[in-house]
């Protein structure tokens, strides 16, 4: 059976439209991590973020990944920051097959403020406070991942076939 597929990468990057397409060409259902958290509290991200702050989301996004160890036939869309704990990093690897989705930085940056739902970029500097999470994450991404790919200039579509040729050309040579 096709394995489940995880997608990690900065805000922007398109986790959300790409696991559409990928669960739409594997049959598995696609969970959406912030979604759940959201559902899970009955709020928004943004209001759960002004009500109990980043380490609070982290906590409930920890459990709710924490839930999903075990879950088969799913693409798994994760909240830009969900690899930044070290147990979450661990669980990720459990569920399933990591893509980190990668683009260039103002094309990510474009995508990310497009709404204004992004709690972590309602600064006074927008662009710096980018800058300086896409910097310090994207060792973390890229420690996290079985691959990497850059969705730079390519379609949603086109993106997300590359990503399963190379989920299963990895998981055919691990036998
Ligand atoms: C976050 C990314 C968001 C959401 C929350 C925190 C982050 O998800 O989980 O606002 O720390 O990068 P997206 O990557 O889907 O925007």
């Amino acid at each position: 059976m096709l394995p489940n597929i995880v997608l990690i990468g900065f805000m922007g990057c398109g986790k959300s439209s790409v696991g559409r397409r990928l669960a739409s060409l594997t049959g598995h259902r696609l969970v959406d991590s912030d979604d759940l958290v959201a559902q899970s509290e009955g709020r928004t991200i943004s209001d759960i973020f002004a009500m109990v702050g980043e380490p609070g989301f982290r906590k409930i996004e920890e459990n709710v990944l924490a839930g999903l160890v075990g879950v088969v036939g799913i693409v798994l869309a994760t909240g830009g920051g969900a690899v930044l704990g070290e147990a979450n990093r661990a669980v990720l690897k459990k569920i399933g097959t990591v893509a980190w989705l990668d683009a260039d930085p103002d094309v990510l940056f474009e995508r990310a403020t497009r709404s204004n739902r992004r709690p972590l970029l309602q600064t006074e500097d927008p662009r710096g406070t980018f800058d300086r999470l896409l910097a310090s994450r994207r060792p973390i991404y890229e420690g996290t991942a079985d691959f990497r790919m850059d969705s730079t200039g390519l379609a949603h579509d086109t993106v997300a076939q590359t990503l399963l040729d190379r989920t299963m050309r990895l998981r055919a040579h691990a036998g």
